[in-house]
């Protein structure tokens, strides 16, 4: 069998270039963040079923949406996969034993092994993709930052996908929160490739973090045409939108991006995938966000309560179920909020590093969104201040988990803890946001406090 390369020169186990085709555009596809990843995939398996690869990445994708409802699929990907991957080359092995490690909950362990690979393969733009986001569930910002940073040195202009990478280093240099490196980096991303929506989403952050409201506007109103392409990670990108809109108050348009861009039900990928992760995170978190500032959001909770409700048994990940618990309390389900934070704490116990965040910080995390639900607001400051510092272990990033500060703040101020509200306002400094005190709810959670 004369094996092929694919698109990035690297020796693939297929001799069959019907196959090879299309697993590359699979790949591309999944690097790009475009939609259609899946289909090329599925394109490759039947056209070479001993090809381990297209398996091996339908597999990462199928444990990057971070929901057990994908399990069982990833489970039967890999145990199909694994005749073929003992003589398949060190790639295809090292990206089959890191997906299966990380899908037993070490992400941490899974990433090791893909930094090994990528000391060696610095320009392997598919392994920097994966680990990068395996880093970013785990909290890891700093040695997400130090495995792009060693690579880059090794990638030029004219390495395929460049522009792919430049969006990985940037999104890293950010929650890094080294902001220059970040910028430059994304906007070089996404000049060299408009559609870059990975690129567009990393200067986002930093507009963010930096507080340069009209910046952050400005950029995702020019880029935000570039996205018809684009995976789920466009309505996120809208998500973004919302943040920098949310500063200047312009509520209503928020409402209105909410049914039409974050997650229109009448969207085709909406349609395909109606619980989404990532789409029910970024709803939840807007809702939230405006009913903190006092804002009415009609009946948009049961657009997703329903499929928060069916989650109280997916324990993939942590921050995901405080997003639930934030539905699920608002709809007053808050039965469901107790069931979620009993079976985390419970499951949590039998697995491994993810097992851990999800018991000793998912947990009561859930529970102080269920509390602050209620109203019960000592019980938020209660559950929140002692593991506020570690949170970042939960996933997420900065931006994202902001939500979990708002609410402490918000309940520190109503509970009359003036101050612990002073040191908080100091932590979320010390995460990396500037003009902490000109942004609306801590601003107006000062002027409470005075
Ligand atoms: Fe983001």
């Amino acid at each position: 069998m004369t094996r092929l390369s694919d698109h990035y020169g690297f020796e693939i186990s297929t001799a069959d270039p019907v196959a090879a085709k299309a697993f590359d555009d699979g790949a591309q596809s999944f690097v790009a963040w475009r939609a259609d990843a899946i289909g090329h995939l599925n394109k490759a398996i039947e056209a070479d079923p001993n090809f381990p690869l297209p398996r091996i990445l339908k597999a990462w994708i199928l444990h990057s949406a971070r929901t057990a409802k994908f399990n069982a699929a990833v489970d039967a990907l890999l145990e199909e996969a694994a005749p073929a991957v003992a003589d398949a080359p060190e790639r295809e092995r090292a990206l089959a034993d890191a997906v299966r490690i990380a899908h037993e909950g070490n992400l941490r362990a899974g990433v090791s092994l893909l930094e090994t690979h990528v000391a060696t393969h610095p320009t392997d733009i598919l392994a920097h993709r994966l680990l990068q986001f395996e880093l970013f569930w785990s909290g890891e910002s700093i040695w997400m930052r130090d495995i792009v940073e060693r690579a880059a040195p090794a990638w030029t202009e004219t390495t395929p996908d460049f522009a792919q990478f430049q969006a990985v280093r940037a999104f890293s240099n950010e929650e890094a929160g080294e902001y220059q490196t970040a910028e430059r980096c994304g906007r070089d991303s996404v000049d060299r490739e408009p559609e870059s929506a990975w690129g567009a989403h990393a200067v986002a952050h930093v507009l963010v973090m930096q507080g340069r409201i009209d910046d952050g506007v400005n950029w995702l109103e020019n880029l935000c045409g570039n996205w018809e392409r684009a995976n789920q990670i466009a309505h996120h990108n809208w998500w973004h939108l919302c943040l920098f809109l949310l500063e200047r108050g312009e509520h209503d348009r928020i409402l209105e991006l909410l049914d039409t861009r974050v997650r229109n039900p009448e969207s085709p990928l909406v349609k395909a995938m109606p619980d989404a992760t990532i789409d029910l995170q970024n709803v939840a978190s807007l809702l939230k966000r405006l009913e903190l500032r006092g804002i009415d959001v009609g009946g948009r909770w049961k657009t997703i309560a329903n499929f928060c409700a069916e989650r109280v048994t997916d324990h993939d990940n942590p921050f995901s179920s405080a997003h639930d618990a934030i539905a699920l309390s608002a709809v007053g389900r808050h039965d469901l909020v107790d069931e979620l934070a009993g079976n985390m704490r419970r499951v949590g116990i039998e697995t491994g590093p993810l097992g851990n965040a999800t018991r000793s910080l998912g947990a009561p995390l859930v529970e102080a969104m269920g509390a602050h639900g209620e109203g019960d607001h000592e019980r938020v400051v209660n559950l929140l201040w002692p593991i506020r510092r570690e949170l970042a272990q939960i996933g997420g990033s900065h931006a994202q988990r902001d939500l979990f500060f708002q609410v402490l703040v918000d309940s520190a101020t109503r509970a009359g803890r003036d101050v612990q509200l002073s040191v908080l306002l100091q932590d979320i400094s010390g995460i990396g946001f500037r003009r902490v005190t000109e942004r609306t709810l801590y601003r107006d959670a000062l002027a409470r406090a005075a």
